[in-house]
């Protein structure tokens, strides 16, 4: 098995364009991964529907086939995962590569930590870069034993004959952090707690309970005894609101234009970036709420009207975290001043995310400045330039829908990664906001 290697995809974006009429965008990433996992893991077989098919997603899915786990395709968005139960993976014989995904590598780490045999993980440059001294901390003092190069992968997990469980404080909100220790605490004897700061994304939690495991939650933490069995279940994966964010961005920052979003997940812990764009001005409804196997989801309807420039404070931003490319262009099309503070943790996403915005912004003309813990940026009047995504998916997607607020084309560098997260972004951003995309 090797990491998908796409061939280099550079884009350019013509001025201009109209949004309206309905998207649904693909599945949620979060969830779609732990479908994987969580169904890998039970007694019985998971049937999810509305499934991701990213890289991303793919790379969990590969990981658990070469651990002996039988998956079925029933279509492009629908599987069939045949649980091999808590104790039946079986040895991987190469190394497990993750690809561009930090969900996979953080949430399997936990998990490997906690198997009877050896395994290696793996991934991409960018994967690499990543910091796993989170991960690989708490799980240490549960007993595992892992070797890593200066806190990154590769990293090497040894077996262990078993792990005890912990209670875990950690310094960011990150429910990577949370689920990897929560996975493992499943092996673990007796009760596991993980705290954080903020409430982070809380999917690992609600999917365990439809799997039938008892987890105690309150905010900023999370519990459970080891030992419980999962028992297969069905997973319908809502629309994602990270994908679904880039829509909103498009018709917010074009005032008199209209989009309807289906069945977007607006789980609490992620609605953030709906929150910060009715802060700055635009019209978003929540229509026809309802769930898909406990987690909350609904139309959304978004009108474009003239933003103005808001403060985003630290609290508000465990619930965005994934959407600030987007925001940072809602800021640079809106009046007045917008500074984002305690949002040091998309330093190191899959790209460092202040850096790669700011710099971005700057190029297109904005006046935009980043401190450590996130930027000020002054709304002006957007130019065309040259821009590199850095490989992140999210930077080109965001800075694509500047194209419609620009003045000249944008030509934007390294755009293969949009697949890990939103196969067909093009075509639909085509579709649906008119925007000049051509690859
Ligand atoms: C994710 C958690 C977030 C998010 C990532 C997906 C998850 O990371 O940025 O895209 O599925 O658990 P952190 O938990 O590290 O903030």
């Amino acid at each position: 098995m090797s990491s998908p290697n796409p061939a280099r995809v550079d884009w350019t974006v013509a001025p201009g364009g109209k949004p309206s009429g309905v998207v649904r965008v693909p599945g949620d990433k979060s969830i779609s991964h732990r479908s994987i996992m969580l169904g890998a893991l039970a007694e019985g077989v998971t049937e999810v529907s509305g499934f991701l098919d990213g890289a991303d997603c793919l790379s969990t899915m590969h990981a658990f086939e070469a651990m002996g786990v039988h998956i079925e395709r029933l279509s492009e968005t629908g599987l069939r995962v045949h649980g091999a139960g808590l104790q039946g993976l079986r040895p991987p014989s190469q190394p497990l590569d993750l690809g561009n995904s930090g969900t996979s590598m953080r949430l399997i780490s936990g998990l490997m930590a906690a198997q009877a045999f050896p395994s290696t993980l793996t991934g991409d440059a960018s994967l690499s870069r990543r910091p796993m001294q989170r991960v690989i901390e708490p799980l240490s003092r549960m007993g595992a034993r892992i070797e890593a190069i200066d806190g990154r992968a590769p990293l090497r997990i040894h077996p262990v004959s078993r792990l005890r469980a912990i209670d875990h404080v950690s310094s960011v909100a990150s429910a990577q952090v949370k689920s990897c220790i929560l996975l493992a605490g499943l092996y673990a004897q007796g009760r596991t707690e993980v705290r954080e700061p903020e409430t982070s994304r809380d999917h690992t939690e609600r999917m365990l309970r439809a799997f039938g495991v008892n987890v105690e939650t309150g905010p900023g933490v999370a519990a459970l005894n080891g030992g419980q069995r999962l028992i297969g279940t069905r997973i319908p994966v809502p629309a994602d609101i990270s994908s679904a964010a880039f829509f909103l961005l498009a018709a917010a920052i074009v005032p008199g234009s209209e989009l309807l979003l289906q069945d977007v997940g607006i789980n609490p812990t992620r609605t953030g970036v709906v929150d910060i764009l009715r802060q700055m001005g635009a019209v978003i409804e929540m229509l026809n709420p309802r769930t898909f196997g406990g987690e909350p989801v609904c139309d959304l309807r978004v009108r474009g009207q003239a933003l103005r420039g808001i403060r985003i404070e630290p609290g508000q931003v465990a619930s965005a975290i994934d959407e600030f490319p987007a925001i940072f262009i809602a800021a640079a099309c809106a009046q007045g001043e917008t500074r984002v503070t305690g949002a040091e943790e998309l330093r190191v996403k899959e790209s460092d995310r202040i850096a790669a915005m700011v710099d971005g912004l700057c190029r297109l003309g904005i006046e935009a400045l980043a401190t450590p813990d996130g930027a000020i940026i002054q709304g002006g009047r957007i130019g065309g330039a040259e821009i590199d995504s850095h490989g992140d998916h999210r930077i080109a997607m965001a800075f694509a829908m500047a194209g419609l607020r620009a003045t000249a084309p944008i030509r934007i560098l390294d755009c293969a990664n949009v697949g890990t997260s939103f196969p067909g972004f093009g075509r639909t951003a085509v579709r649906a906001v008119g925007l000049g995309l051509e690859s």
